[in-house]
């Protein structure tokens, strides 16, 4: 039996507590707030969905929690495989989020360590024996989860069947998955019936396509222009750029464009490097009035506060507080532990980056942001006036009660969509 006969069966049951817990939010609103900025909402991706404790990085379940959280926008990775499918991975190598060693009979791989089984993404098939669609997603603890990994195209069907209201950020580790993605998502749509390519934001490094010029004789842009698809394109600014090309005469001429919907500024610190962008947005002038940034907190444990790992973490021992001097420590493979500060070089003017910093973000303005612990920030954005969603809600609909969203998702949704696909 395949998924969607046992989704159709069980599709009354599924739908009534789906629609009592999720916020009826209008992908085409969601969008607009990324355009247009209000006074009272920040908006918020889930980075790789809302993981942690027992919830793998880019899988059904972390989008199922977001979703359920009220989360809005959930930022994700995509690869290109061996057979020319969508794979939805972070890494280039498939040892820290899948079971690959497990299923080979090979040691697992260690990040910690960088030890054992890690091969590419792109040397495996995604489908058929041995391919990828077998694999078993790891937790950032390490533990094998009961739930396989998705491809793109089946994550948007996930999203169709089960009525979530959330746009994708789209970030791509390989440029070549870029067009092959656009096609897969032509013919999908999310259960309102909006193209995927209007609620999947492309959000591109803006060292790829420097210019509208060169983005617009695209094969897939110029389909998406001659079929009316309104494309939602992100490029990404980035202080590590600055000696690539002029980052700010580039987002000059993409504000001018009908896709370009925001910005993403990396700016390590105030007045540092690409603060130029940052300040065009603010310009009352300026086309694009919006942008956002990621809030860096770290990496392979909760942020900031739970520091359990079940992988071995070699010769090196994590630090009792993860936050020290404004900074946070973050885990590279077989290296020990370093200060994001320490990582920042001439990225910064001032030897820091604040962007594991919350009250600094939002004092620079920025309107959304990617993180990795968008229930927090919720809550802190709500307790600061800053979390208005009804800007969000579909005409006609109301904001739904978030005590529901909480108990739903424990009582029906773990087991039964970890297992399912
Ligand atoms: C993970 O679980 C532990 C133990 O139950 C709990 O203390 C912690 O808050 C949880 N962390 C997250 C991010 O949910
Ligand atoms: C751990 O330390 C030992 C002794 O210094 C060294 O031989 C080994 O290569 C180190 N292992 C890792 C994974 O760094
Ligand atoms: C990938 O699939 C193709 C076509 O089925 C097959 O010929 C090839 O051997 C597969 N490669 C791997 C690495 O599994
Ligand atoms: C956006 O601009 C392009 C290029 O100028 C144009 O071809 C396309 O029709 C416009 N799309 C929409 C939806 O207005
Ligand atoms: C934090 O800053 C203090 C004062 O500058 C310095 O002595 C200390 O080494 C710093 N700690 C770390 C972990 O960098
Ligand atoms: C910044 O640092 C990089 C090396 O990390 C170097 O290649 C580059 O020239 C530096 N740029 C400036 C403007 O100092
Ligand atoms: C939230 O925004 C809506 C729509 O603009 C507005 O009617 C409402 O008063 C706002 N709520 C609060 C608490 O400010």
């Amino acid at each position: 039996m395949t998924f969607s006969l046992v989704l159709a069966v069980l599709a009354p049951l599924l739908t009534v507590s789906v629609e009592a817990a999720r916020q009826p939010y209008d992908v085409h609103k969601i969008i607009d707030a990324f355009r247009n900025p209000h006074d009272d909402l920040k908006l918020l991706c889930a980075h790789r969905g809302l993981r942690w404790n027992g919830t793998s990085e880019n899988s059904r379940d972390s989008y199922f929690r977001a979703s359920e959280a009220g989360i809005e926008c959930i930022e994700t990775d995509i690869h290109l495989s061996l057979d020319g499918q969508l794979p939805m991975i972070h890494d280039g190598g498939l040892g820290r989020t899948t079971d690959i060693g497990e299923m080979t009979g090979q040691a697992a791989y260690n990040p910690f360590t960088a030890e054992g089984y890690n091969p590419l993404v792109a040397d495996f098939n995604f489908t058929g024996l041995g391919g990828i669609e077998q694999l078993h997603l790891r937790d950032e603890q390490g533990r094998v989860r009961d739930e396989y990994v998705p491809s793109l195209p089946q994550m948007i069907s996930s999203i169709f069947e089960s009525g979530m209201n959330v746009v994708l950020e789209l970030d791509f580790k390989d440029e070549t998955a870029i067009e092959p993605v656009y096609w897969a998502l032509k013919h999908l749509t999310n259960r309102a019936g909006v193209p995927a390519n209007e609620w999947c934001i492309y959000k591109l490094q803006s060292v790829w396509y420097q210019t509208p010029e060169i983005f617009e004789a695209l094969p897939w842009v110029q389909d998406a222009f001659q079929n009316g698809v309104q494309l939602a394109f992100i490029p990404v600014y980035d202080a590590g750029y600055i000696d690539d090309f002029d980052q700010l005469a580039s987002a000059k001429l993409f504000s001018e464009t009908n896709y370009t919907i925001s910005f993403e500024v990396e700016l390590r610190n105030t007045g540092g490097p690409i603060q130029d962008i940052l300040d065009f947005t603010r310009d009352m002038n300026s086309v694009i009035r919006t942008a956002g940034t990621f809030h860096a907190p770290g990496d392979f444990t909760y942020p900031n506060t739970n520091i359990i790992t079940f992988f071995d973490t070699g010769n090196y021992s994590l630090p009792a507080d993860l936050q020290v001097n404004n900074s946070v420590y973050t885990f590279s493979e077989n290296s020990v532990p370093t200060l994001i500060d320490a990582q920042v070089g001439n990225k910064s003017t001032d030897g820091h980056d604040y962007r594991s910093d919350f009250n600094w973000i939002i004092e620079q303005g920025y309107e959304w942001v990617i993180t990795d612990t968008a229930d927090d920030w919720h809550s802190r954005l709500e307790q600061q006036g800053l979390r208005n969603i009804s800007h969000l809600i579909a005409d006609g609909r109301a904001v739904v009660d978030e005590a529901l969203a909480k108990t739903w998702y424990k009582r029906h949704a773990r087991n039964f969509w970890g297992r399912s696909m």
